[in-house]
């Protein structure tokens, strides 16, 4: 068959042939299909979405696409966690050296921050010298050697995915749930993982932000793993307001320290015990969700935790006496400006996007891949959801170098918390779990 005849087909509905697929992704790599039918292929997909079967024939092409971690070599289940991301989530921060004090390995292959949410790698180059650029055996050694490393991807790393991305963030293809379920999964495969956990944010500071639509994305998520042979469980956990209370980089580096010295904020912490616990359960290291959590805490409380940290701080460049002194985040750089609250009332509600947009104009986030990013600027909000506030509290805590930049993040910070006389209903942080059990429809489009 002819590209336009594969185009076609998605186009009427048809399903296509396994090694259809893989035709497609191996001429988009190699460069023999043009960028435009490419592009009228992913919108069919759009229309049409994928059968399951074609779901799985298009993550495993994608992720084959390049260089694959082989990590067969290290003699354990190796698990890993990846959040749709959000505003404030330094989950994975706490979570891959708590997870590999366990005795768990975790080979995490994180992003970068792009429009108004936060990555993990951004947050970890705020640390001086730490480097997320390893070569596949750098990688693999540390993870042999401390059992947690987290990197970047390199330009060879499931190349599919980086120009199907690329098309699709230019041709309003985006916004397609297999097509995400396929980007997030080829990645996870070819970091060469044998269990995933999926974080996926729901509410107003996330990528899906309606709940039914978080859900069938965690329900295709489960099905691509299924149709892989790679396990999957999803969590949808609530982001209305930015976890815990610091958003930017090394802000954020401070609050992991704290949180794996068991002085964290308690929704940080009771979303990383969640993930965690389906972590060890995923890798046969705990017998019941209670174990696991017992298992955790333990390690948290005996500092085991923060060792590994700073074990893989080390390992990656970073002094590891920042987990003592704190200073060498030369967060003390930047200025304090202090949003006060201008009337009597409860937090009611977070615009948790506009707090992403703001810590990106801050200079905290990137609007294009290009911009570069402050470490040292960010918020440290005093007050959650539900909190009662009189006239003149601190809300937030503005840390900034640009002036211009600080008054126009200030003025959309404060658009985005919401004071009022009645106190909100509380949320739950965990609002569903989703494993194979859960599979009834088709991912659709
Ligand atoms: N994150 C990814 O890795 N891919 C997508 O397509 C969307 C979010």
């Amino acid at each position: 068959m002819r590209t336009v005849d594969l185009i076609i087909k998605k186009r009427d509905g048809g399903e296509l042939e396994p090694d259809e697929i893989r035709r497609l992704v191996r001429g988009c790599v190699a460069g023999e299909i043009p960028d435009y039918q490419l592009a009228a292929w992913l919108m069919a997909v759009y229309f049409r979405g994928l059968s399951f079967a074609e779901l799985g024939a298009l993550t495993d092409a994608m992720a084959r696409s390049g260089e694959v971690h082989d990590l067969s070599s290290i003699p354990a289940i190796k698990v890993d966690k990846h959040s749709t991301g959000g505003v404030g989530d330094k989950v994975s921060l706490v979570l891959a050296p708590l997870i590999a004090s366990v005795g768990v390995p975790v080979p995490m292959v994180a992003g970068r921050g792009l429009g108004h949410t936060g990555g993990t790698l951004d947050k970890l180059e705020s640390i001086p010298g730490f480097s997320v650029s390893l070569s596949t055996n750098q990688f693999r050694d540390q993870v042999a050697r401390i059992g947690v490393a987290i990197v970047g991807q390199t330009q060879a790393f499931v190349p599919a995915d980086r120009l199907m991305y690329a098309l699709r963030d230019v041709t309003g293809t985006v916004e397609s749930i297999p097509l995400i379920a396929a980007s997030i999964m080829s990645k996870k495969i070819a970091a060469g993982i044998d269990a995933l956990v999926m974080d996926v944010k729901t509410g107003n500071g996330a990528f899906m932000a309606r709940e039914e639509d978080a859900r069938q994305l965690a329900r295709t998520l489960v099905a691509v793993g299924r149709e892989v042979g790679l396990p999957v469980i999803a969590l949808l956990t609530d982001m209305n307001q930015p976890l815990g209370r610091a958003v930017g980089n090394a802000i954020e580096i401070v609050e992991t320290i704290e949180t794996l010295k068991g002085n964290g904020p308690g929704d940080l912490l009771d979303v990383t015990l969640a993930l965690g616990a389906e972590m060890l359960l995923l890798a046969g290291a705990a017998a019941s969700m209670d174990k696991a959590r017992d298992q955790l805490n333990a390690c948290l409380r005996q500092g085991k935790a923060l060792d590994k940290f700073a074990q893989m701080v080390e390992a990656q460049g970073g002094n590891p006496r920042i987990v003592e002194d704190l200073s060498l985040l030369n967060l003390h750089t930047a200025n304090e400006e202090i949003v006060h609250a201008d009337r009597d009332g409860f937090i009611s509600a977070f615009n948790t996007r506009q707090v992403g947009v703001a810590s990106m104009i801050l200079g905290a986030g990137r609007e294009t891949i290009k911009d570069t990013i402050d470490p040292t600027v960010g918020f440290l909000f005093e007050k959650k959801l539900g909190e009662r506030v009189c006239t003149g509290d601190v809300l937030c805590r503005i840390y900034y170098r640009d002036i211009e930049r600080m008054v126009r993040a200030r003025e959309m910070l404060r658009n985005a918390i919401e004071i009022s006389g009645r106190k909100p209903v509380p949320l739950p942080l965990i609002k569903a779990r989703i494993d194979h059990n859960d599979l009834k429809s088709a991912p659709g489009g």
